[in-house]
């Protein structure tokens, strides 16, 4: 069943002003700025601890900025988390359910049906989700994620423990959602699959945003063939003294 983001009038943007955050006295966000259209599909990479699921949790209203402003409401994004957090004793449904109910959706009943049927788990329904496999325990969180029809969703490394085979389901499902105008920001240690999927890139360096723009224009500030874009990237971190 096709869904579709609620229309706020115009273009819907996700925007983020000047943000930052601070960790007793360490600095893992300095000053974050970044505007994202309706329908796009930005990827945040970034070498481990570069503040990604920092800004991801920020954006998603789970975790507060020292400074900085937002330009939505956390009612309107969809969050889904690396860890999922699921009740591996309960159901798919019973799980849905949970989650729609502390949501406090209007329709639960009718959420969960509809995700069910969105993301194609009907079958696994009544499947502890503690006994399904990986890749569908990631359906599932995604789901979750997706429970509210929110304007915006953002994905901490969706496809960090997917085979091939559900990694190409994964980003099939998540660029459908792009298509019919939710905004996704995701976040990956897969350059090739940014490559391959994303509209635009920001590289995230030690909590500064160092590029924002299509992968074809990162590949192209050093220099680099299209095709791939890890070497870029790589030669980009290099250029910038990392
Ligand atoms: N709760 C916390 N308390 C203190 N420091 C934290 C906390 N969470 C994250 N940090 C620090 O903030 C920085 C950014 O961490 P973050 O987890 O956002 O990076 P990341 O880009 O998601 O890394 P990875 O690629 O490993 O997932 C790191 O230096 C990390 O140690
Ligand atoms: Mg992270």
């Amino acid at each position: 069943m096709p869904t579709t983001a609620p229309t706020t009038g115009g273009r819907a943007t996700l925007a983020a002003r000047a943000l930052t955050k601070r960790y007793d006295g360490r600095t893992a966000l300095a000053g974050i700025s970044f505007e994202l259209e309706q329908g796009e599909l930005a990827a945040i990479i970034g070498p481990n601890g570069a503040g990604k699921t920092t800004l991801l949790s920020i954006l998603a209203g789970v975790l507060q900025p020292s400074a900085g402003e937002l330009s939505h409401s956390i009612e309107q994004i969809g969050w889904v988390p690396q860890q999922p957090a699921l009740y591996s004793k309960l159901s798919v449904a019973e799980n849905l359910r949970l989650f729609a109910h502390l949501e406090k959706l209007a329709e639960p009943e009718a959420a969960v049906e509809r995700m069910l049927a969105q993301t194609g788990l009907g079958e696994r329904a009544d499947e502890e989700v503690g006994k399904l496999s990986g890749g569908n325990q990631q359906r599932v969180n995604i789901a979750i994620g997706l429970l509210r029809e929110p304007v915006a969703v953002l994905l901490d490394e969706p496809s960090a423990s997917l085979d091939p085979r559900q990694r190409e389901r994964l980003w099939d499902f998540i660029g459908g959602l792009a298509e019919r105008g939710t905004t996704v920001v995701f976040s990956t240690h897969n350059v090739a699959e940014v490559e391959r999927y994303a509209d635009r890139v920001l590289v995230l360096v030690d909590g500064e945003l160092l590029f924002t723009g299509t992968p074809r224009e990162l590949a192209q500030t050093v220099g680099g063939e299209e095709g791939d874009l890890e070497a870029a990237f790589v030669r980009f971190l290099h250029a910038r003294g990392h």
